[in-house]
């Protein structure tokens, strides 16, 4: 083991006295050599690639991006939720490095391996649902998204999916269609695959906390009525996020994911819950879903599965996921063999409850800094402010607005003046109007609270 990937073992200081567990920015960000390394990379690399900030990582420490000119960044992103037991985790580490040395890869398709099934019977066990189920592992988010599909299709033998509001479900040519935001989703890349409808959802924001009742039922009347028009016997599946990542961490309304449950059973569809985003820990609980009482027929996994190892799960019924013909489903590198031992370390890290709870608190110490800056009235406000702040557990978000409606000329100068000050913070919502925060779930509260604060001086920069 190393020390770049071994925090405990670093000296508690560096070289100039700066505590090895503190941001630190040697050169202004990006540095000269990211400078050096971006111009070779916009010769190189498509620029169809956007990126947040274009400094070039050497290595992770704790939670901290050592860039190649030095600095420490605080890492409020996690590779967009993915690295949420941390980018260097020493387990992870371990136990993928003893994978690579004894195979990388046999195609699950063609010879087996054990840590596959292992992955597939943690994921049956721990995903909501108490009914017998059986898992299929892919590579990407969005591979597990298409196969849901695929399998509510085959099961059910009806052509049509509901999405919903601001959804996010990724990139491929279905997903794109899945997903609410055109630019810079979909923009110029269609036709894009029909058999899509996409039905209003109930974001708790949007209502006083005592009062969701009305808002839960006219969204889900709209549900109804988008089924009704193209038959609901027509419906395979009906796929939402348990919070909505991209479009603004959206958290729906009590009661709202329980009438969709009601409504999916009713009809015959397939309920799909991507829990891509918000699923293996980080709102708190192992699937977000737990905490609305609700259990998709299908749960899907992505991102932190794999602890940044591509790797992906589709979870459902048996009866569901048996459907589907022998040899219907699979692809070269689903469920690769390193990528599952990174998962079953994964798994052992969040049995241990710590990072749960690490979440908890990060949702904490979010709200306990800027729910006192939240502007009550949002239409009352003459100038920009914070008119919502919202997530559960290590998804939290804040969000800028006005009387004229959503400001993401605020939420694009906080972020880019945090992101300056060594603190990497990411966008997101269909305005662009809110900041994300994804630390990795054991963030160092010292680190978190450093961050934090520097978040809150370049939001109150950027609304001066
Ligand atoms: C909720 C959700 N579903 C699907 C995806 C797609 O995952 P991937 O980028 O791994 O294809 C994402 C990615 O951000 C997501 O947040």
């Amino acid at each position: 083991m190393t020390a770049a990937t071994d925090t405990a073992v670093l000296a508690p200081t560096d070289p100039a006295g700066v505590p090895r567990r503190a941001r630190l920015l040697r050169t202004e960000l990006p540095g000269p050599r990211s400078r050096e390394l971006e111009s070779e990379r916009r010769r190189h690399v498509t620029d169809g690639f956007g990126v947040t900030l274009p400094v070039f990582i050497d290595r992770v420490e704790g939670s901290l991006l050592v860039d190649v000119d030095g600095n420490r960044i605080i890492d409020f992103a996690s590779g967009i939720a993915v690295t949420s037991v941390g980018a260097a985790n020493p387990r992870v580490a371990e136990r993928a490095a003893a994978q690579l040395s004894r195979f990388t890869h046999t195609c699950f398709m063609v010879t087996e391996y054990s840590s596959f099934v292992e992955v597939c019977r943690w994921l049956n066990e721990h995903t909501p649902g108490d009914f017998e189920k059986r898992t299929a592992l892919f590579s990407t988010g969005a591979e597990a998204v298409e196969n849901a599909v695929k399998i509510a299709r085959s099961a059910t033998r009806r052509p049509n999916v509901l999405v919903f509001d601001e959804a996010y479900h990724g990139r491929t040519q279905l997903t794109m269609a899945m997903t609410a935001k055109e630019n810079p989703y979909s923009l110029n890349f269609g036709p894009l695959p029909g058999s899509v409808f996409r039905g209003p959802t109930a974001p708790a924001h949007l209502a006083p906390a005592s009062d969701t009742g009305a808002l839960v039922a006219s969204a889900l009347a709209g549900v109804e009525a988008v089924l009704a028009e193209a038959g609901a016997e027509t419906f395979a599946a009906m796929v939402i996020e348990p919070i909505q990542g991209e479009g603004g961490f959206v958290v729906h309304a009590p009661g709202f994911l329980a009438g969709l449950r009601e409504i999916a059973t009713r009809h015959g569809i397939v309920l799909v819950i991507d829990e891509i985003q918000a699923g293996m820990g980080r709102t708190g609980t192992l699937f977000a879903s737990e905490q609305d009482g609700v259990a998709g027929d299908i749960t899907l996994s992505a991102k932190a599965l794999g602890a940044g190892l591509p790797l992906s799960a589709v979870t459902g019924r048996a009866e569901l996921m048996n459907a589907v013909h022998a040899g219907g489903l699979g692809g070269t590198y689903a469920g690769n063999p390193v990528a599952c031992e990174a998962a079953l370390a994964v798994f052992e890290l969040l049995e241990d409850g710590s990072l749960l709870a690490g979440a908890r608190s990060i949702e904490k110490a979010v709200r306990d800094r800027f729910e006192p800056l939240l502007a009550h009235d949002a239409a009352g406000l003459a100038s920009a402010g914070i008119v919502s702040v919202r997530g559960r557990g290590a998804m939290m978000a804040i969000e800028f607005g006005d009387a004229s409606g959503p400001r993401g000329d605020v939420a694009k100068a906080a972020a880019a003046a945090a992101n300056a000050a060594g603190v990497l913070t990411l966008t997101c919502g269909t305005h662009g109007n809110v900041i994300r925060l994804l630390p990795p779930l054991g963030i160092e509260p010292e680190v978190l609270d450093e961050g934090l604060a520097v978040l809150e001086a370049a939001i109150s920069g950027a609304l001066a």
